[in-house]
């Protein structure tokens, strides 16, 4: 059965904004808000939403905790590790809330829909005022007003499939690229994954929606805009209006400018050629694709649920580059799986030989409680995963660095987007995605620039202007 997702509609909006009138009226001036985003750059999207609403509650933006009168984490729940680190921030705020107990101190994002997390902060956080889910975020002022006329602790769990809202403010935190997202949720629960819980059914924007908001930002002065989906994949499914990704993706491109495309993440099972296709027409559409393949290992593939094999992704990475001789692979890899066995893991490495991934994301596998591989046989220890994890990792970063050395003495268009303050240099990335440092004036921030690759090294390449 087809679920339709519940559609937020333009009054729903429009009270919450007029909630943020009325707390601007209650706050006066001077008061302020800080925002933390762990996982993805849909998080990012969101605290960017949350930002807008707070900005339109009249709340000055801060990185300060001591200074802000709301604290938001939008936290993410993809492994342990990134749980672990929200829980020793709030165990240090609790020192923050006591000496000013009138703080909000908010907890949303990924981590928050799970009933588990909501039950301990529950139980063990007294200091969290407000704990909401991804798929209330839509009614954030709502939310944050309860909170400051109940003087009670809110909690609000989404519910349902997820719904679907337009016309939220955003402040959007870099003046060159910014994100736009064309859908949410996820439906391939893959069995380690615990997105499909957290974000709940995949649906996807209208394409009139996302093509105005992309014309907005280019009209703004953006110059590089990423497409924001679990599976962009996938786009349009569900929709009255017949269209997909490949589609919308040449509808941005008709957009008048000098701006540049991106987008992620593409799901392996639904890469169509019709997408290469669009990907090497479209001038904007920058050369790179991310292909998480996860696992080298057909047995480990079908055990995750991914609905690919090695065979399948061959075939789609044959195929982009049959398109786009010069384009930039990346990819996820999961390494000790539950049950991934030694003879699993070399196909992985012989795969990634095969294949020469340009980067990688490594991850080790973290039991999510709640998806199916929680209750998987796991015989092998963490010290064997690490093993893995390194060898992996050694494997790949041979092939970035020696794939990065063919680009010495070439000639790259660069969006520069912004300075390592490490480093004293600019940054900017090449149409693959490669991050370039290289010496100029900060008034370059924005721009299009020519230049020459010079040195590298694993992760970066260096550059010069010319
Ligand atoms: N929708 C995207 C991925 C989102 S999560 C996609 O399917 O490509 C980003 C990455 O985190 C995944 O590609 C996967 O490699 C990793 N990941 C997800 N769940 C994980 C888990 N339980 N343990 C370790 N890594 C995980
Ligand atoms: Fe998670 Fe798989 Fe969905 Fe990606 S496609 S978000 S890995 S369930
Ligand atoms: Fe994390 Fe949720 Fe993104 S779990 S990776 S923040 S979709």
């Amino acid at each position: 059965m087809e679920i339709k997702p519940k559609e937020i509609t333009k009054e729903q909006v429009d009270a919450q904004l007029s909630i943020c009138e009325d707390i601007k009226k209650e706050i006066g001036t001077g008061r302020y808000a800080m925002v933390d985003t762990f996982g993805c750059q849909q998080n990012e999207e969101d605290s960017e939403k949350i930002r807008g609403y707070l900005s339109a509650m009249g709340y000055e933006m801060t990185d300060k905790e001591a200074l802000a009168d709301i604290i938001v984490l939008n936290t993410c729940a993809v492994r342990e590790h990134a749980e672990m680190r929200v829980f020793g921030n709030l165990g240090a705020l609790s020192h923050v809330k006591k000496d000013d107990p009138e703080k909000i101190i908010t907890l949303c994002g990924c981590m928050a829909q799970q009933e588990s997390v909501a039950e301990k902060i529950r139980r063990s956080f007294p200091q969290v005022s407000l704990l909401f889910g991804p798929d209330e975020l839509w009614r954030f002022p709502e939310l944050i007003q309860s909170v400051r006329e109940s003087k009670k602790r809110v909690f609000a769990l989404g519910k349902g499939d997820g719904c679907v809202v337009e016309g939220l403010p955003h402040l959007r935190s870099d003046k060159v690229k910014a994100w736009l997202s064309i859908m949410n949720g996820c439906n391939n629960f893959c069995t380690y994954c615990i997105v499909p819980y957290t974000r709940f059914r995949e649906r996807s924007r209208r394409p009139s929606e996302i093509i105005a908001e992309a014309r907005e930002l280019v009209f703004a002065g953006y110059k590089e805009i990423t497409l924001l989906g679990q599976n962009v994949n996938s786009y349009g499914r569900g929709l009255s209006e017949e269209t997909d990704f490949a589609k919308l993706l040449r509808e941005i491109n008709a957009i008048e400018g000098d701006f540049i495309i991106r987008f992620m993440t593409s799901h392996p099972k639904d890469a169509t050629e019709e997408l290469f296709s669009a990907m090497a027409d479209c001038e904007k559409c920058e050369n790179h694709l991310h292909l998480p393949l996860q696992s080298g290992s057909d047995r480990v593939l079908s055990a995750m649920n991914r609905r690919y094999d090695m065979e399948k992704y061959n075939n789609q990475v044959k195929k982009i580059r049959e398109y786009l001789p010069d384009v930039v692979l990346t990819t996820d890899i999961i390494v000790g799986f539950p049950d991934e066995t030694e003879e699993d893991f070399e196909e992985t490495l012989r795969a990634v030989e095969e294949i020469r991934f340009d980067a990688m994301f490594t991850f080790i596998y973290s039991k999510r409680k709640g998806t199916p591989a929680y209750d998987m046989p796991d015989p092998f220890t963490r010290e064997e995963k690490q093993l893995r994890f390194d060898r992996l990792l050694e494997t790949q970063n041979r092939i970035s660095e020696e794939k990065h050395k063919e680009y010495i003495g070439r000639f790259e268009r660069i969006l520069i987007d912004g300075t390592d303050k490490k480093d004293a240099c600019l940054t900017g990335r090449t149409s693959g995605g490669r991050l370039v440092r290289l010496s100029g004036d900060e008034a370059l921030i924005g721009s299009f620039q020519n230049v020459k690759i010079t040195d590298c090294n694993t992760w970066a390449l260096r550059g010069e202007l010319i």
